[in-house]
């Protein structure tokens, strides 16, 4: 059982790609609803509330968590592998810097993502770990997930928006850009349109169910995919069966 949290909606982007590689594997997903945005929270705030997930998925039969949410990869990835040693954890930020790596062939890369995320400067860290030749140009786009939760993903404002949190990075001529959020790649046609065919636009959910893939590839598991939230809305909802592309059972549960 692979349990996967996010703050809300967007770590639903990852599920998509782990269910593609991993259709007979059920997982746990949980959702912060009640508390997102993570994006504008302290490296504090974040790690308590990811403990208090990882306690819930644990209880659920969870030996393996996935971290799909930026935020909480950057800020609390380390704290959490520190504190359970006895559960293998896997994140979104790691997955990502590998993808970015292995995808420049003019070793520039690029990466938006939350305020969190981008101020860490966890990228920079784990590409350089990586290559410490590649130059890595960061950028904080505050706004795309409230255009994402809006639905106003194909509205001339959005992209207007993008135009201006992307205009430096295109400058830089980067040949890759990560989109370090989960909720970016709902925006991938429209970031896409603004960074030109030069751009190739990647995400971290394929490289990571890659990973998951290979650990998990003969075990079909048993049980029923089940996803939590600690607040229910419709909106929530909407967004969910947007994401997955089908209507999904969702719970509400105290944590
Ligand atoms: N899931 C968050 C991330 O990937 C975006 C939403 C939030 O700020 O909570 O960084």
């Amino acid at each position: 059982m692979i349990g996967i949290f996010d703050s809300g909606v967007g770590g639903l982007t990852v599920v998509k790609e782990i269910k593609k590689e991993l259709p007979d594997v059920p997982i746990i997903y949980f959702g912060d609803t009640a508390r997102l945005p993570y994006g504008n929270k302290s490296a504090e705030t974040i790690q308590k509330f990811s403990v208090e997930i990882v306690d819930f998925l644990e209880n659920k039969g969870c030996k393996t968590i996935v971290i799909a949410c930026n935020s909480a990869s950057a800020l609390a990835a380390d704290y959490l592998r520190e504190k359970y040693s006895n559960l293998e954890i896997y994140d979104v930020v790691s997955s990502g810097a590998e993808a970015a790596a292995e995808s420049t062939e003019k070793k520039k890369v690029g990466v938006i993502g939350t305020a969190a995320t981008i101020n860490s400067g966890v990228y920079e860290k784990k590409i350089s770990e990586i290559d410490l030749e590649i130059k890595v140009f960061t950028k904080a786009c505050p706004l795309f997930v409230p255009l994402v939760e809006e639905n106003w993903i194909k509205r001339p404002e959005t992209k207007k928006i993008a135009r201006t949190y992307l205009r430096e990075l295109k400058l830089n001529k980067i040949d890759t850009l990560l989109l370090g959020c989960t909720h970016y790649p709902l925006l991938e046609k429209v970031i896409s349109g603004v960074m030109g065919r030069r751009t190739r636009v990647i995400a971290s959910g394929s490289k990571l169910a890659g990973k998951l893939h290979e650990k998990f590839r003969d075990q079909a598991g048993k049980g029923k995919d089940k996803y939590y939230v600690s607040d229910l809305t419709p909106h929530f909802k909407t967004l969910a069966s947007r994401i997955l592309g089908k209507n999904t059972e969702i719970e509400k549960a105290e944590i």
